[in-house]
């Protein structure tokens, strides 16, 4: 029996060195316990440590998408990880394309470890609540934290650069993560009574979120698996998340009772109307178009979509494949039933949306929200999502400055778009602006010349361009604000139109 001991719970350097000389002398992986320096006392406490001559690097060869996912791997919580990828090294030399099997017992496991730790990562951005303590220059800011696995080291850096300009502390049972301005140090970690128990800041938190709770849009489900409640007892906002839930039908019973603009609306049914006839209408000659409209919808399996739709999220929640990702808090996946007849496509997430995990939770989310309405198309009925599922921006003293994605990020994440629009299979995709224009369309897209006209995209898809609601929000003068978003609310009664009828053939 080989006894290898490694410096810590993440020492991925440590298990490759003692892996790789291990795999060369031909250890058989049976063969070796592996064990974490200063962990509890076990059987073979008294047994001495293998020393195994050391193998240069390059000696062995595994494929690169391995060795990042080991490096993930490694950072669960399970006590038998450090074997299973040792395992898994050692059946690589016999099949060099063994982790192309995504069915093998072993990279199951493994592909499966390093996501938990990398959704526990998201987890730790999206849910360390600092608080202030000291006062004036003695001020700094102190969270407390429980990750499941053991990924402090991993999410460090993110709070490093979006907190670059305040001095804090992230105190967990495992390690302390801290940053002085300059650089992140790490020291052993505490025990719960030792976090801080002044509140200075937690009053703007539960007004955040108050803010943007959304009665009309509750879903308890999704919520609490966005939000798991592990997390709910560490953050200031979770006292106000049942009373919100509990009041939530009665708000959004007023939300719809709230005096309408019923006399406008008849109007604008009218002429969106005529502009539905021009444009649906005139576009759909063939027969054949008919019958791909109640292919889309007919006999569709809406629980395997969900599940699709829902693994989807997992993995996008460690999307890499651009920079973006660094400093968003979190991957912002799209929302809305897996069966949406209608999708959505905004640009990328603000400023709240990435606080909340939540694609157009904002300001322009509301003024979403309200088109929407107007136009008859109930928003929990459509999918909404991002062409870009990270926020960019720069930061300007406290605000975070939205920036445009660029061609490559818009790229690099079209396929999260394709593979949504693969498993939703809406009747019409709707796409706000231009960045969204761009990815739907696949090229860069003129929004003023093409809003309002739907046409095929290949693979049957349907699609519309109309304008990003936040271009309503920039306009400076009011009458030109009032009739664009006419022009807007006019444009999704053409969706609107084209979802009835899509509802109508299934
Ligand atoms: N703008 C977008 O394009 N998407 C959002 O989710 C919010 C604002």
């Amino acid at each position: 029996m080989h006894i290898v001991t490694l410096d810590s719970n993440t020492d991925f350097d440590g298990w490759r060195k003692a892996a790789r000389a291990l795999a060369t002398n031909d250890v058989k992986p049976a063969e070796v316990t592996w064990r974490v320096r200063g962990a509890t006392a076990d059987l073979f406490d008294d047994q001495a440590e293998t020393t195994l001559p050391e193998v240069p690097e390059g000696t062995f060869s595994v494929p690169a998408s391995f060795v990042e996912l080991a490096q993930s791997a490694i950072l669960h919580r399970d006590p038998n990880r450090f074997g299973l990828l040792y395992r898994l090294l050692w059946r690589l030399r016999a099949n060099h394309d063994l982790m192309t099997i995504a069915t093998d017992p072993d990279v199951a496991q493994v592909n499966a470890i390093a996501r938990a730790a990398r959704r526990d990562e998201h987890k730790m951005h999206a849910f360390v609540r600092f608080r202030e303590i000291g006062r004036e220059r003695e001020t700094r800011y102190v969270a407390w934290f429980e990750p499941e696995h053991h990924i402090v080291e991993l999410a460090a850096p993110f709070f490093a650069r979006r907190f670059a300009d305040m001095p804090w502390s992230i105190l967990t049972p495992d390690l302390c993560a801290h940053w002085d301005g300059s650089r992140v140090s790490f020291t052993p970690g505490v025990s719960k009574a030792e976090a801080p128990s002044e509140d200075r800041l937690e009053e703007v938190w539960r007004r955040y979120y108050a803010s943007i709770f959304n009665p009309a849009r509750l879903k308890v489900k999704a919520m609490e698996k966005e939000m798991p409640k592990r997390y709910w007892h560490n953050l200031p906002e979770a006292s106000l998340i049942k009373p919100l839930i509990e009041t939530a039908a009665q708000r959004a019973s007023a939300m719809i009772a709230e005096p309408g603009t019923e006399a406008h609306k008849a109007y604008k049914a009218h002429k969106a109307q005529k502009r539905v006839e021009e444009t649906v209408m005139a576009r759909k000659p063939k027969a054949q178009t008919k019958a791909h409209e109640t292919k889309a919808h007919a006999s569709k399996p809406h629980e395997t979509d969900a599940a699709a739709l829902e693994t989807l999220r997992e993995e996008a929640a460690s999307c890499r494949a651009c920079p973006l990702w660094k400093n968003a808090t979190q991957t912002v996946f799209g929302e809305g039933p897996a069966h949406a007849p209608i999708m959505l496509v905004g640009e990328q997430p603000g400023d709240k949306e990435d606080l909340a995990g939540q694609p157009f939770v904002g300001p322009a989310g509301q003024m979403l929200d309200r088109a929407l309405d107007e136009a008859g198309i109930d928003r929990t009925k459509v999918y909404v999502t991002n062409a870009v599922k990270h926020f960019k921006f720069v930061p300007r003293g406290k605000i975070r400055l939205h920036q445009k994605p660029t061609t490559p990020e818009i790229k690099a994440c079209r396929q999260w778009y394709e593979r949504e629009l693969a498993a939703i299979r809406p009747a019409l995709v709707v796409a706000l602006g231009a960045t969204a224009a761009q990815s739907v369309f696949g090229k860069i897209t003129p929004v003023n010349k093409s809003r309002g006209h739907v046409v095929d995209l290949p693979d049957g898809v349907k699609a519309m361009v109309t304008v990003h609601p936040s271009y309503l929000l920039r306009l400076p003068d009011a009458d030109a604000k009032a009739r664009e978003y006419q022009r807007f609310v006019e444009d999704l009664q053409i969706a609107a139109h084209a979802m009835k009828r899509s509802v109508r053939a299934a």
